[in-house]
């Protein structure tokens, strides 16, 4: 199986993330590590802690990391992910606690302690892996590659034209992205497309299995579906199927920068979809920008049905 290690901010999705992480048998999930984003990072500790717990998912560690974004102040996404930023399902709380060290001396340790090298998969705001990147560098060299949720070609979220993970933390995306590491944008184009249908998630709310009721919980929560047709979007889980079965994601390497100026487009990924993207040296900028696997389109029952 492929090493992996989740970054996340758990969150509706992300528990959909973990959840699939722990029962694949494709994936070997080293390490979980929390920051703050769809709600504050204790919230987040607390939520990841459970959902592992209810997953099945045995002693994989977790680390809680950054309280807040490097540059700007938190804002939750409480309107999305409920009060708990679990979707007020009224989960239990978690019998075991985090490890008693932070979110980056736990990424690097289980990164360079890994015999093949390891999948990193943020599903959150990038300011844990950001500040991994740039205190210990050296863990680039046993890094396979770096699968984000974040980000979109076209339309935004947070913003018109910006993605939550991204716009929350934008400083932190950039250094990602100039982080010298193959990586595989799963943005928002890809991301609301993969939605299990209402007979699935009527089926995993039915479960006698905690894992699989659980899942049927969350999605139904997500939705766009309704109380009669309970249809639910696997959001931030698309990005570990991308991991699972890379052959359902279509992706093209191109060059990507985040917009870190203040005004509306601060967050934004601009990502140069031109026929020649080499363009910009003929106006005098001969900027290196880096190049990025970036998901352009996704086999939706196939992610469905490997969920
Ligand atoms: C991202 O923002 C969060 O609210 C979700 O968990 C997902 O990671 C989507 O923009
Ligand atoms: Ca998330």
């Amino acid at each position: 199986p492929i090493p992996v290690v989740i970054d996340c901010d758990t969150g509706v999705d992300d528990a959909l993330a973990l959840l699939f992480a722990v029962r694949h048998p494709a994936i070997d999930l080293r390490a979980v590590t929390c920051v703050a984003g769809n709600t504050d990072v204790d919230g987040v500790v607390r939520n990841t802690l459970t959902v592992l717990e209810q997953a099945g998912a045995g002693d994989v560690p977790v680390a809680r990391g950054a309280a807040r974004p490097l540059i700007e102040a938190s804002r939750s996404a409480r309107h999305v992910h409920g009060h708990d930023g679990m979707g007020d399902l009224g989960l239990p709380a978690p019998a075991r606690t985090p490890v008693d060290v932070d979110a980056v001396t736990l990424l690097r340790r289980e990164i360079l302690a890994s015999p093949r090298p390891v999948t990193l998969v943020p599903t959150a705001p990038l300011t844990n892996v950001a500040l991994l990147l740039r205190t210990h560098p050296e863990v680039t060299a046993n890094i396979e590659r770096i699968v984000f949720m974040g980000g979109a070609v076209a339309v935004g979220n947070a913003t018109p034209v910006a993605e939550f993970n991204v716009w929350h933390d934008p400083e932190a995306a950039a250094i990602l992205l100039t982080a010298g590491v193959p990586i595989t944008m799963y943005g928002l184009d890809v991301f609301t497309r993969v939605v299990v249908p209402a007979s699935d998630v009527r089926r995993l709310r039915s479960s006698s299995e905690p894992g699989a009721r659980l899942g049927g919980e969350l999605l139904a929560h997500r939705g766009p579906g309704t109380e009669e047709d309970p249809a639910g979007g696997l959001g931030d889980a698309g990005a570990v199927c991308a991991v699972a079965d890379p052959a359902g994601l279509t992706t093209r390497a191109l060059p990507v920068e985040v917009s870190l100026g203040p005004g509306p487009t601060r967050g934004q990924t601009v990502v140069d979809l031109r026929p020649r993207p080499g363009e910009a040296e003929i106006h005098g900028e001969s900027r290196e920008q880096p190049l990025v696997d970036v998901a352009l389109d996704v086999d939706e029952d196939r992610y469905v049905k490997l969920w």
